[in-house]
């Protein structure tokens, strides 16, 4: 059946303004923190597991990312994350202890089911799919599984898929810490509490549209863009480049803030945008030194600020500020500006933003 567009002009602004829905519905059923969100039997399967390996493809594949510092942060377990067609062809070594996790929108995803059949194969029994289709292959073929309800997605971009994927595994961090006994249940429960919160603080992001307009006013005569983040919100930076790649075909690159120095530095001048994500953590006195480097040499930035920083617009300094600190959870915030941007930008260069050139929106072929 057909999804309603109106009043939007594109499925994919209508899917970035959905995810406060969609974030919620993917909750609605979560009363209390246990693995038994996750299919029965998952308390015993979560007590046998000494780490994790997640496996996915695109935009699935940087949520995997974010997981891993969430999982090792909060659950204390070892997390490896890796491209499933990386991972399908080489001679890796096979931990029968670890939970194998895939993350799918579609669940069909030919490399990323090839890479679970694969761990399958080398003995791997526990399996995990974070997947938003509850009748696609991959929930079939997993012994466990979180469905993200949010809804059909029809953009060739991913947005609410990502975010939802997002709550879901910050689910799954909670009742592996659970679990594994490393937080206590009140802890927990504050978690759950705050990603409650989620729906409503994105829904306040969502409303800094305006502001990411102007910027992408700037980004549609550029050629290149280059994003830094730092630690959780690295695997951020690597999805907003890639969203502005696949729909506005601006050459866009994502690097770890602190890699600046050894390499892409070279390529900052006054035609290279550099797009920073700046939450409120530990590595900002960091990232500000990143930041003046890129000035020193006549990039322009473009800041997200947490809401606690005091980074101020300048010349050659633009900032937004996102509406509140959220902590492990700004990785969910932190990516709507980014949606926009590239959606922005992708309109005012006029391409066909919801069928991107090339792309197609499930790859169930090699
Ligand atoms: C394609 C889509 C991406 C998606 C990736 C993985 O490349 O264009 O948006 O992230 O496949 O898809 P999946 O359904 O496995 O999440």
């Amino acid at each position: 059946a057909a999804v309603e567009l109106e009043p939007y002009q594109h499925y994919m602004q209508k899917e970035i303004f959905e995810q406060p829905r969609a974030l919620s519905d993917t909750l609605t059923d979560v009363l209390a923190i246990s693995p038994e969100l996750f299919g029965d039997g998952a308390w015993r399967r979560f007590q046998e597991i000494d780490s994790l390996l997640i496996l996915a493809c695109g935009t699935s594949y940087y949520s995997g990312l974010v997981a891993k510092y969430w999982i090792e942060a909060l659950a204390r377990i070892p997390v490896q994350v890796e491209i499933a067609s990386e991972y399908r062809y080489r001679e890796s070594v096979p931990n029968p202890k670890a939970l194998v996790v895939v993350i799918s929108q579609s669940g069909e995803t030919a490399d990323t089911l090839a890479a679970l059949r694969h761990a399958k194969g080398l003995g791997h029994t526990h399996t995990l799919t974070v997947c938003n289709v509850a009748t696609s292959t991959m929930v079939r073929e997993c012994a466990l599984s979180y469905i993200t309800r949010a809804g059909v997605e029809i953009g060739v971009a991913s947005t609410k898929a990502f975010t939802t994927q997002l709550a879901g595994l910050y689910l799954l961090t909670l009742a592996l810490a659970q679990t594994k006994g490393s937080l206590d249940d009140e802890t927990i429960n504050d978690h759950l509490q705050q990603l409650r919160h989620i729906p409503s603080a994105v829904q306040a992001v969502l409303a800094l549209e305006p502001q990411v307009i102007s910027w992408a006013q700037s980004f549609t005569r550029m050629e290149n863009a280059l994003f830094l983040g730092r630690g959780m919100h690295y695997p951020i930076a690597l999805e907003g480049a890639l969203k502005l790649k696949e729909i506005s075909y601006i050459h866009a690159e994502a690097y770890p803030a602190g890699e600046l120095k050894h390499g892409p530095l070279a390529l900052v001048t006054s035609a290279m945008p550099v797009v920073v994500v700046a939450p409120n953590d530990a590595l900002l006195e960091k990232l500000k030194s990143n930041m003046q480097e890129v000035r020193a040499r006549g990039g322009v930035l473009y800041v997200l600020a947490d809401a606690e920083t005091n980074i101020t617009s300048d010349t050659g300094t633009h900032v937004i500020r996102m509406p509140e600190h959220y902590g492990l959870l700004s990785p969910i915030l932190h990516v709507v500006p980014l949606q926009l941007l590239a959606y922005h930008t992708a309109l005012g260069k006029g391409t066909d933003v919801d069928k991107p050139r090339n792309l197609a929106k499930s790859v169930t072929v090699e």
